[in-house]
């Protein structure tokens, strides 16, 4: 396996929040709610973080407590019950392209059509003119240190370079946001790690801002520059706290396994787990 170079990009919010700069998303006190024939269901109750550029904002907590559902709303598919989701200041009204969702495992990238067919596809379904669509296509390829493989078709990558495609084709569409949605859910250990060392190696080179939702102490840990960490349903924020960034050889250090123990001591109590 690859070396992961250090990561050492740590959370820029405290800058950011002390120059008073806008955050890119800004939760305000948000309860989120569905209603089915029967039920209301409260998935998160008066939920507020600020979410600053280049920023890898991970959402963590126990399964039921709403991060899908705040994603759903930050991308505009769910309007708050209470409170609000700004974007820059503005108010989510609806969905945009400016916050774009890479979808799990990949695998909405089209078999028939090449790497470089594949980035271009949105663009052009959002009227970017075919040459323009070829030439950020390009561009976002190479970002992603995928230029030599423009012409190969999906099936033909690793799940390593099916990841990079796919943050390619959302790149290229000059998001403001990048969410990922529990992402390595069903791959196995090892995998999983390389998948995570890809896409950090990939934020240091690119600084893009990502919202990534776990259910994963550890990989929480890992990937985020800061974490929320929210309660069991409805999911209310226990904390919101820095993670410094773990180069591969400091994730079997005290420093990661104190911080690991703090967030489980967090949504366990005395329990204990990772999970
Ligand atoms: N479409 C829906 N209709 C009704 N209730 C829903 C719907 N989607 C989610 N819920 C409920 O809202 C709550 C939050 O769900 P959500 O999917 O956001 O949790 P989650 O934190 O993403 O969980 P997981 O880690 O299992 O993915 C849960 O109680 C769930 O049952
Ligand atoms: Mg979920």
């Amino acid at each position: 396996m690859q070396q992961p170079r250090a990561v050492t990009g740590t959370a820029t919010a405290p800058d950011a929040q002390a120059s008073g700069a806008v955050p890119l998303v800004r939760a305000n006190g948000v309860t989120l709610q569905y209603k089915t024939p029967d039920h209301l269901v409260t998935a998160t109750y008066r939920v507020s973080f600020d979410i600053f550029p280049a920023e890898r904002y991970v959402i963590l907590g126990p399964s039921g407590c709403g991060k899908s559902t705040i994603l759903k709303a930050i991308a505009g598919f769910l309007k708050p019950v209470e409170g609000s989701f700004t974007l820059k200041g503005k108010p989510v009204t609806g969905p945009g392209p400016d916050r774009l969702m890479v979808f799990q495992e990949f695998d909405q990238l089209l078999p028939w059509k090449t790497v470089l067919g594949n980035v271009m596809f949105p663009m052009l379904e959002n009227g970017v003119s075919r040459a323009d669509a070829e030439r950020r296509a390009r561009e976002a390829l190479a970002k992603v240190n995928l230029a030599d493989f423009v012409d190969v078709y999906p099936h033909m990558l690793s799940g390593g370079m099916k990841q990079r495609c796919a943050i390619a084709r959302a790149m290229a569409m000059k998001p403001d946001v990048l969410m990922m949605d529990e992402p390595y859910a069903a791959l196995d250990a090892l995998t999983r790690r390389k998948m995570q060392d890809e896409l950090l190696q990939l934020w240091n080179d690119i600084r893009f801002t990502l919202v990534f939702v776990t259910h994963s102490i550890e990989e929480a840990v890992i990937l985020g520059s800061r974490i929320l960490v929210l309660s069991p349903h409805p999911g209310q924020v226990r904390a919101e706290l820095n993670s410094p960034g773990f180069a591969y050889d400091a994730r079997s250090g005290a420093a990661f396994q104190e911080l690991v123990q703090k967030i489980s001591q967090m949504l366990f109590g005395d329990r204990g787990g990772s999970h």
